[in-house]
């Protein structure tokens, strides 16, 4: 879920909406806002995206006012109506909150036995009426208390009916970052929300209180000792959230993926050797290390598929790929000798972010690899690589996974070095080799007509699946998802050599099999099942660096993206990917940026 929250010298209404739609892609079945009014509390709230709160608010009349907060959702308790919508009001409190009470159920009961009586399904009402409960004319005190009952993650705006202009907020888990200027105080989920305003800002510590008056912000600890902030400064520029003349965000990044890689990676590239001097990352963590487990979610978790390609196969250190929501519940087998792992773009996913606790707790060494700076899991890593991406809007995950295999591309780099597995020569060229590669992704993007030529045959297809071997079938996972979570095409990745135990049976006239050659060792066993597919009357689409003369005949469509060394088949590849599933939706008419139930930063389990 998105929060904003705004007291000062501006009217409120406008700062709360324009923020909202920035802060969309964290959810977007409803939306809505309180003003505070003179002795009164407007809220607006309706189902659907923020243009049709947007709208709703401009049919209102009289929403003036200079502190509010606002809302927009991604469902998890109660269904999407309109009065699950946020804000909840109980008593004298109203309330937005990101995250999930787990013992709201119990809560309630109290509650009910209290008077309290709820409107809504949601968990949030419960805690609303539980800081009602609690509330005697000191936020203090019932915050605190409010903090030791509930259960669950949490990020809360609160406004109390008896304190016109003031905003408490408390978060446990769910992230808030804070913004002070002359024009007053702005809280938010994320900085992009509050780009227009600062750039200068701080995250809000768990287990502290934030006070916001229209003259500024005040920290305090869960016992009213104030606390200086510790302030953070963000270098993305204004622009970097807005569309730019594409017609979608997803299209920008796409197109923005040369930049994101150089800025990611020219800087940690020195004279044949990764350097890290700048992120200040010790080369202790490299050291005595006898295995690598990569833990992730989505997206994210597929660079760790390509990272362990890579580490494994050039390294043999053994490395594991976890998903964060598995890991954590697994009992897993970690100690000091452990490197592990954590990629995340936002730095919040709430699962990544418990493996990464359970990993710090049972000793292991950590390292993330992140896009948001100052997020909960670059904080809490023993070390962070920073990826250079820049804001990501999309829902789908583009320029963030490529920079996220960057990162993979330059730990592997540096485990070398430290652990004398290469010469100097070795990752001499090895630097070379990245360079080359990731000087193609422009290239590629050029071939973008080519591409959407390709995309409009399959586009009517109710099922697809993207073939590979090796670390061409980690690429695949990814190209899957992408077409799978924006298009809604059924698709499936499988390693090509797999298809024949039982999937090739869905394979039948015209399905569109996308296979994946970036690995000369395994290109005639995957042209042997592609084979296999196209005998069975599937439409084969090659996409490869790899010389197909050849193969001839045995595909109907060919992506040719221009050659590299085989270890960095991944990023020209995974480009024409993206815009394989960007045209392919873009025909059948979604909206690319906010598929359908789905949510960019997920800060609940
Ligand atoms: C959500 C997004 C995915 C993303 C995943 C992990 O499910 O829709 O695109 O890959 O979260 O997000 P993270 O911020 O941890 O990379």
């Amino acid at each position: 879920c998105g929060i904003i929250g705004f007291t000062g010298r501006l009217q409120v209404a406008d700062i709360l909406i324009g923020g909202l739609e920035r802060l969309e892609y964290r959810g977007y079945d409803s939306a809505g806002i309180a003003v505070r009014q003179n002795d009164a509390t407007k809220i607006i709230k309706t189902t659907g995206k923020v243009a049709e709160l947007r709208k709703k608010a401009s049919e209102t009349d009289d929403i003036e006012g200079t502190c509010g907060i606002g809302h927009t959702r991604w469902a998890t308790h109660g269904g999407v109506t309109d009065i699950n919508a946020h804000p909840h009001v109980a008593g004298k409190v109203t309330l937005i909150h990101n995250g999930i009470i787990e013992n709201y159920k119990e809560l309630s009961a109290a509650l009910k036995d209290k008077g309290y009586t709820a409107v809504s399904e949601t968990d949030t009402e419960v805690a609303a009426m539980l800081i009602d409960s609690l509330y005697d004319g000191d936020p203090f005190k019932a915050l605190k208390e409010a903090d030791q009952q509930l259960a669950g993650a949490y990020g809360f705006c609160i406004m109390f009916e008896d304190r016109p202009g003031e905003i408490y907020c408390m978060r446990n888990a769910s992230p808030l970052v804070a913004v002070s200027t002359d024009d007053g105080a702005f809280i938010a989920s994320d900085m992009v929300a509050l780009l227009p305003y600062s750039k200068d800002y701080f995250v809000v510590p768990e287990e502290h209180i934030v006070v916001m008056t229209p003259d500024g912000i005040k920290l305090y600890t869960m016992d009213q000792e104030e606390v200086a902030p510790k302030m953070l400064h963000v270098d993305w520029d204004t622009t970097a959230a807005q569309k730019g003349g594409y017609d979608f965000f997803m299209q920008k990044e796409i197109f923005e993926q040369p930049e994101a890689l150089k800025n990611t990676v020219m800087p940690r590239l020195h004279n044949g050797r990764a350097d890290f001097s700048a992120d200040n990352i010790s080369d202790d963590i490299f050291k005595d290390i006898n295995r690598v487990v990569v833990t992730a979610c989505g997206t994210a978790m597929h660079a760790g598929l390509v990272g362990r390609h890579l580490i494994e196969s050039m390294l043999r250190i053994p490395v594991t790929v976890e998903l964060s929501s598995e890991f954590r519940y697994m009992n897993p087998i970690l100690d000091d000798h452990t490197l592990v792992i954590v990629v995340t773009q936002s730095g919040e996913t709430a699962d990544s972010l418990a493996a990464l606790r359970l990993a710090n707790e049972r000793g292991a060494k950590t390292i993330s690899i992140v896009n948001v700076k100052g997020s909960s899991i670059a904080r809490e890593s023993d070390y962070v690589l920073y990826t250079h991406a820049g804001p990501e809007i999309a829902v789908a995950s583009t320029k963030a996974f490529s920079v996220q295999c960057a990162g993979m591309y330059l730990i592997a780099l540096k485990l070398a070095e430290i652990n004398n597995m290469m010469t100097a020569e070795e990752m001499a060229a090895y630097c070379d080799a990245f360079q080359a590669a990731i000087d193609t992704v422009a290239p590629v993007l050029e071939m973008d007509e080519q591409i959407k030529g390709i995309a409009e045959k399959i586009k009517d297809t109710f099922s697809a699946f993207y073939l590979g071997r090796s670390l061409d079938y980690a690429i695949a996972c990814e190209g899957s998802l992408k077409l799978k979570e924006i298009s809604y095409v059924n698709s499936e990745a499988y390693s090509a050599g797999e298809l024949k135990h039982g999937t090739i049976s869905l394979v039948t006239e015209g399905v569109p099999i996308i296979a994946i050659a970036t690995q000369e060792n395994v290109l005639p066993k995957l042209m042997a099942n592609v084979e296999e597919v196209k005998a069975r009357g599937a439409h084969v689409i090659m996409v490869t660096d790899k010389d197909m003369s050849s193969y001839e005949g045995i595909y109907d469509d060919l992506i040719q993206v221009p050659n590299v060394d085989d270890r960095f088949g991944t990023f020209g590849v995974t480009v024409a990917l993206q815009l394989l599933a960007y045209h392919v939706t873009v025909f059948r008419g979604y909206d690319v940026d906010q598929p359908r139930n789905l949510a960019k930063s997920v800060t609940v389990e």
